[in-house]
């Protein structure tokens, strides 16, 4: 018999592409190798909101160093699942960076254009270093050259939820990431 929660998202038109146990995995080995290169410094992760604010938890509980968190805000999908290239601050980090390690965790690089610009303008603020941890990458999607230091999973040009990712800001609160069969 069919469990509740796949009977919902048979409803929804909705497919898993990465289980609860694969993602949970892969954060404990990203936290694992984290933790081995910011060894001996103080990082400050630095969560995109709203999308990665559910990596982020997971990640920060798997590391084995101490960190200080604090969030971002931008804006650079207006309406669903189409990018605009322009990128704004919502909300604008509360911590001083000159002189800090920074690690800034997003859930998914797509044409890469909202981290490239996060990361130019985080830059000029001086921090002694700047790293990316993004969850999700559609290599394929690329606009602009962009590579972060770490990656939990390369996935097809398709439009996902779930994990934090959303779709008009639904489907956040769905544990596994699914495929939105819809619009992809
Ligand atoms: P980029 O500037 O095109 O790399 O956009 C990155 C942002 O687009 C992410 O932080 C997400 O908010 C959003 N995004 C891109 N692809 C998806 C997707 O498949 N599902 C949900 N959000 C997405």
């Amino acid at each position: 018999m069919k469990s509740p929660e796949v009977e919902w998202k048979a409803g929804t038109g909705m497919e898993i592409l990465l289980t609860e146990a694969v993602i949970d995995r892969r954060v404990r080995e990203l936290a694992g190798e984290i933790s081995r290169d910011y060894a001996g410094r103080d990082v400050l992760i630095v969560g995109v909101l709203k999308g990665a604010f559910i990596f982020m938890a997971d990640l920060i509980r798997r590391l084995s160093i101490p960190c200080s968190v604090d969030f971002i805000g931008l804006a650079s999908y207006h309406d669903g699942s189409f990018s605009s290239g322009n990128v704004r601050i919502t909300k604008d980090l509360e911590t001083p960076i000159p002189g800090r390690d920074v690690l800034i965790v997003e859930d998914i690089v797509d044409t890469g254009i909202t981290l490239s610009l996060l990361l130019e303008l985080l830059r000029k603020r001086g921090p002694a270093s700047l790293g990316v941890c993004a969850l999700l990458d559609k290599e394929a999607r690329r606009r602009v050259p962009f590579s972060a230091d770490y990656v939990g999973f390369t996935i097809p040009d398709r439009f996902v939820v779930g994990y934090g990712l959303d779709y008009n800001e639904k489907y956040r609160f769905l544990p596994d990431i699914c495929l939105l069969k819809e619009i992809a």
